[in-house]
């Protein structure tokens, strides 16, 4: 089978097609699935890099990418949820036990698989598994957000942040959103009550008293963001551990989120999706003989919401 595999950790020039890797081997509790369409996050560029290497060190040559949309072509021993055929989406990272997404067949675990939302298409249902399940665990998980609670979403162009702006304004949020001068408009689109130009503006002087602030950005954005919340309120980010001193001084909580895809979070996701409330968004595809070009695009290109790579 075809799939985008690096033999080493490096940068874009170290991803190559292998024509004649092997279709992977399931074993107990996994599925065999034939790929139609695989997201792209920056997780893959990070493995690339090596990133990760201490915490799941890879076995060469390696598969890259985690989120996929497809159909079961074969189960393995105790399987009993899916079966032949089903069309599924989820995760199938190196990480997590998976054979990598960029390839035409992946092995995976069932507890990070959910049944593909009806109503979309495998692009976009390729689209949500990390990005719209970080949302979902952020929002509704830890922050609890609720009708006419105040949140700030930091990157709201991003593939997190606009699914996460969609669901805050489904949850019935004030929402309030950081991006590129050229996304404010977008941002808005999709919902968001106010947009703000990172590079021009200081958020931290426009916004006050809020409930919530869910950073995808991290960096001096999370330590500049503790003064926009409330006594009380709550910071979750993607990427950054929570700041004990910053807590003090502001009496908030703060939590570091480790996203966990697994079936039940799926599921919610898909729900969403088939009610059209979460819509997956997808600035640019390529095809999978093309996964170099669609990492450095994710990684350099500014796209709005998504990269995927069409694979069937
Ligand atoms: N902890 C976990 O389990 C976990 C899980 C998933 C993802 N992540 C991490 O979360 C981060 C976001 O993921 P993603 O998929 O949303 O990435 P993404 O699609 O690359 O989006 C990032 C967004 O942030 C924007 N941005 C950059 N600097 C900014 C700033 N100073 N203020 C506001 N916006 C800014 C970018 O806009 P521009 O167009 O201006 O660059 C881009 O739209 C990544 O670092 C990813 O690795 C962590």
């Amino acid at each position: 089978m075809k799939a985008a595999q690096i033999r080493k950790y490096g940068s874009s020039e170290v991803v190559d097609i292998n024509k004649n890797a092997p279709v992977p081997v399931i074993s107990q509790g996994q599925i065999l699935v034939e790929v139609y369409a695989a997201g792209v996050n920056p997780v893959d560029w990070k493995i690339r890099e090596g990133y990760m290497k201490e915490m799941v060190p890879l076995i060469f040559p390696a598969t890259l990418g985690g989120d996929f949309s497809g159909v079961v072509i074969e189960t393995g021993a105790g399987v009993s949820e899916f079966k032949k055929g089903d069309e599924v989406f989820g995760q199938a990272s190196a990480l997590r036990g998976g054979s990598g997404s960029f390839a035409e067949f992946v092995s995976t675990d069932t507890k990070v698989v959910s049944r593909k939302p009806r109503k979309v298409d495998h692009m976009k249902a390729a689209a949500l598994p990390l990005v719209g399940v970080s949302a979902w665990q952020a929002l509704v998980e830890h922050i609890g957000l609720s009708k006419g609670k105040k949140i700030l979403i930091h990157g709201g162009a991003g593939g997190i942040g606009t699914m996460a702006i969609q669901l805050a304004k489904y949850l019935g949020a004030y929402v309030a959103t950081t991006v590129n001068a050229r996304d404010m408009e977008y941002a808005r689109e999709l919902g968001a009550d106010e947009a703000i130009d990172y590079k021009n503006q200081s958020f931290e002087k426009i916004l006050h008293d809020y409930d919530a602030i869910f950073d995808t950005v991290g960096g001096e954005t999370y330590a500049r963001s503790f003064a926009v919340l409330k006594k009380g309120g709550i910071i979750v980010s993607m990427l950054e551990q929570p700041r004990p001193d910053l807590m003090k001084k502001y009496g908030v909580n703060a939590i570091a989120q480790f996203t966990q895809v697994n079936n039940e979070r799926l599921s919610r996701v898909a729900e969403l999706a088939d009610k059209n409330i979460l819509k997956a968004q997808i600035e640019k595809t390529f095809p999978l003989e093309k996964a170099r070009e669609a990492l450095e695009y994710l990684q350099t290109g500014h796209p709005r919401g998504k990269v995927v790579l069409k694979i069937k």
